[in-house]
């Protein structure tokens, strides 16, 4: 049992966050993400919605099977199928939990459930026995509750205590809240349903911009449980940030008199895997994790940090694990150098992996003198960490032709079903020109959905990292590279989102 002063931690970036990421992570990066938050030290990791799609119960099988420390949760609807599939697929896990949920404000239950306030009670009871007689730890969720009669609300969360309930969860789902209020609300439904021993719960969602300093408020109104995202990532506007949460609450524990148990230290690590592996970039601004974060551009503010930092730092970059200088490295820089970097990136490497990561090094310092860490963070994402499907369709070989004379050129060859094939094509630019190329040697057409390009630093030589997203027949695929020839990367980025989407479809029985 924590102490009174400890807020548990309950992490909802691969089923909230996945939800809004627009693509699909598969199994093994929600592995990877659900090991950055062990090492995070986060208390309970909800892993997906098994009974949603095959590929959440996959997710939410093996992430029980891999990650021992924190406890696992799989949502469910009070359903029975649902509820069964969660437990299905917790089955493996050291610790799990079942989490399930029903809307109880007056708008869901006439529009959405068509169901009286009687029987989302009688829901309520059905559904959290029968997840209590599979786990011991549940967790029941009202839905839109921050828009809930209190009355019916203490109602459903009585309901659900004495079903078997252990932690309830009060929702801000619509991110309506305003923190004030939102404070003397969970206070009120804390009071009004009086049960000592339960553990109280948040989920507040960002559509106004409030979803952290919901959160705190309801810590302030003795709720002990927070649920957010890394990066903020989720459904609309989002879900509360992760990182803001628990470095408000260390920074100002004075003001709290509460904080977490997580290892700030892992935070910048753990942001950048999410957003290398779901693609949806962190703003430069962004609290805590943004590039500039830490950076004081001002000459009045250069001036008080050197004579004392705590003049315009309230907390340091070490703190939350932002690498302070961009050392470069260069060819001369040995195996011990490369492996020292990073790990103080925080990057956890295998040996297989370092030993791959260190080759690709080898090959960029041939081709470039400077190495910055944005450099390695990139290919590290790119050939390192992100797990590519079964290799359908390969580059093996292109030129592109462009010019001020004429239209740019792309020739292609790829390798794919045991043979290869070559196509030209023109566009209106090198990257249109290769795509057409590409979409001629592919028996299916998808449609581009999204794509951008970057440079991993300010120099010219810059690795260049592109993303891609790509749908075909309801399928979304992401797919992304990095290189220092920027063409190269956005085709890499290209026809890994190609290899996505035909094992996706494979994977789902649909004919490309
Ligand atoms: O936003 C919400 O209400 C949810 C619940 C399922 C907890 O995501
Ligand atoms: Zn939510």
């Amino acid at each position: 049992m924590d102490g009174p002063g400890i807020v548990r931690i309950f992490d909802t970036t691969m089923r909230d966050g996945e939800q809004a990421a627009r693509i699909n992570l598969n199994t093994g990066e929600k592995v990877q993400i659900a090991r950055a938050l062990e090492r995070l030290n986060v208390d309970i990791i909800e892993a997906g919605f098994p009974a949603s799609s095959k590929g959440d119960m996959d997710a939410v099988i093996n992430v029980a099977a891999e990650v021992r420390a924190p406890v696992i949760a799989g949502l469910a609807r009070t359903k029975e199928s649902d509820i069964t599939a969660a437990g299905e697929a917790l089955r493996g896990a050291a610790r799990s939990r079942i989490h399930t949920f029903i809307a109880t404000s007056a708008i869901h239950m006439e529009y959405k459930l068509k169901m009286t306030p009687g029987e989302v009670l009688k829901e309520i009871e059905r559904g959290v026995s029968l997840a209590r007689s599979i786990a011991e730890d549940v967790e029941f969720s009202a839905e839109d509750a921050s828009r809930s009669d209190m009355d019916f609300l203490a109602d459903a969360f009585t309901a659900a205590i004495e079903s078997g309930a252990s932690t309830l969860n009060i929702p801000d789902t619509v991110g309506y809240a305003m923190p004030y209020e939102f404070e003397d609300f969970c206070r009120t439904v804390i009071k009004r349903v009086n049960k000592p021993g339960v553990v109280w719960s948040v989920h507040c969602h960002n559509d106004l911009g409030l979803g952290v300093a919901n959160s705190l408020a309801a810590v302030r109104a003795g709720v002990r449980q927070v649920e957010c995202t890394i990066n903020g990532l989720g459904e609309r506007a989002g879900n509360a940030s992760m990182e803001e949460i628990v470095m408000s609450l260390r920074t100002r524990k004075d003001h709290f008199g509460a904080d977490t148990k997580i290892d700030t230290t892992k935070f910048y690590v753990t942001s950048k895997l999410v957003s290398g592996l779901t693609g949806v970039p962190v703003q430069p601004n962004k609290a805590i994790v943004g590039v500039n974060a830490f950076a004081h551009e001002a000459g009045i503010h250069q001036h008080g940090m050197l004579c004392n930092r705590a003049t315009y730092e309230i907390m340091t970059p070490e703190s939350v694990g932002a690498p302070g200088t961009d050392l470069h490295l260069g060819k001369h820089s040995g195996r011990h150098a490369f492996n020292e970097r990073t790990e103080q990136l925080g990057y956890n490497l295998t040996p297989e992996q370092s030993a791959s990561a260190f080759e690709y090094f080898k090959e960029l310092c041939d081709k470039k003198k400077d190495v910055s860490d944005g450099d390695i963070e990139a290919f590290l994402l790119d050939r390192i960490l992100r797990l590519t499907p079964e290799i359908r369709y390969e580059l093996k070989d292109y030129a592109v032709t462009i010019g001020s004379g004429g239209k740019p050129t792309a020739s292609i060859t790829l390798a794919h079903d045991g043979g290869e094939t070559t196509e030209a094509a023109v566009g209106n630019g090198p990257v249109d020109a290769a795509y057409k190329a590409i979409l001629k040697i592919l028996p299916f057409q998808p449609e581009l959905a999204e794509f951008r390009i970057r440079a991993t630093s300010e120099l010219a030589d810059a690795v260049g990292e592109a993303h891609v997203i790509l749908r075909c027949k309801d399928i979304k695929a992401q797919g992304r590279g990095a290189s220092t020839d920027i063409i190269e990367a956005t085709m890499r980025a290209y026809l890994e989102a190609v290899n996505r989407l035909c094992s996706v479809a494979a994977a789902r029985e649909v004919a490309m």
